[in-house]
């Protein structure tokens, strides 16, 4: 079978007749996978641009889904290759990432009761911080839109015409301030280019900027929220980061965690 794409959670393969298998590392929790799955599926039967997910299989290979095969290239790449379109990619990065906000599910668990937990497993933090980190999440508010969960420039498709959105496992029902926060995080994410040359590494970032502030500005403009209701998601998102052990992020991700309990004044200092 070809291989059509890797990522860090699988590697997809052409299976003929349009259509690929993404077949799971066997790190991957077969709950996860369920979860991409269903909202694969909830996701297309609403209207999103997403390939059609045909049937989760297990065998002696892992755990896979079957899906369409859908043309072009990922965002990310696309960019470089259509500097003069950046904008109006991220205007519909960003329209795309608004529609699957208007999905709802008002009976959805409490997306803050699923963030804490997962909180308690981030090994990288203290438990000071996690307790700190956990109180904060109970003040923010509640949320039951749908969220991608991951949206980053490599989880769009491009086929020279329309964008596609893939890559569902991190989805939930939540507050769609955490889900812009998440994708404004990863964009600044020291991982990008980290192994690039210099100047390579200046060029991507200068793309990137542009990308990333249409796309805020395009979202904000779409949505009726501000920045200062995205920022409030920084911490969570940034602790929840933390345990995807991504190179290069850790002492990154853990100075905005500072930062933002600093300025949130979440720490009581004891005389
Ligand atoms: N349905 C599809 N049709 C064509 N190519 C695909 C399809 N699904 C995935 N790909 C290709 O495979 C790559 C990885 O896919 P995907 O994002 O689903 O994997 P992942 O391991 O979950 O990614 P991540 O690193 O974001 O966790 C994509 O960037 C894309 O190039
Ligand atoms: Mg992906």
């Amino acid at each position: 079978m070809d291989i059509v794409g890797t990522g860090r959670t699988a590697t997809i393969y052409d299976v003929g007749n349009g259509k690929v298998l993404k077949l799971f590392k066997s790190f991957c929790d077969k709950s996860s996978i369920e979860n991409e799955f269903r909202f694969a599926k909830t996701a297309k039967e609403h209207g999103i641009q997403t390939p059609e997910a045909y049937s989760l299989v297990e065998d002696d290979r892992g755990v896979g889904i079957y899906y369409d095969r859908l043309e072009g290239i990922d965002l990310g790449a696309s960019l470089g290759k259509n500097v003069f379109r950046i904008k109006s990619l991220a205007q519909n990065a960003a329209s795309l990432l608004w529609s699957i906000h208007q999905i709802e599910d008002k009976s959805a668990n409490d997306w803050r009761k699923a963030f804490s937990s997962r909180l308690e497993t981030v090994k990288q933090l203290n438990d000071v911080d996690k307790g700190l980190i956990a109180d904060y999440i109970q003040s923010l508010p509640k949320g039951c839109k749908l969220c991608h969960g991951d949206l980053h420039v490599e989880n769009y498709l491009y086929d020279g015409d329309r964008l596609s959105v893939i890559d569902w496992m991190g989805a939930h029902y939540g507050h769609p301030a955490g889900d812009v926060a998440r994708v404004v995080l990863l964009m600044s994410s020291p991982v990008i280019a980290a192994e690039a040359g210099i100047f390579e590494r200046i060029i991507v970032k200068r793309i990137l900027g542009l990308y990333n502030r249409a796309y805020i500005h395009s979202y904000l403009e779409l949505s009726d929220m501000n920045y200062e209701q995205i920022e409030a998601f920084r911490l969570p998102v940034a602790a929840l980061r933390l345990a995807e052990e991504v190179p290069y992020e850790e002492e990154w991700l853990k100075s905005i965690i500072g930062q933002e309990i600093k300025r949130r004044h979440l720490l009581v200092e004891e005389d």
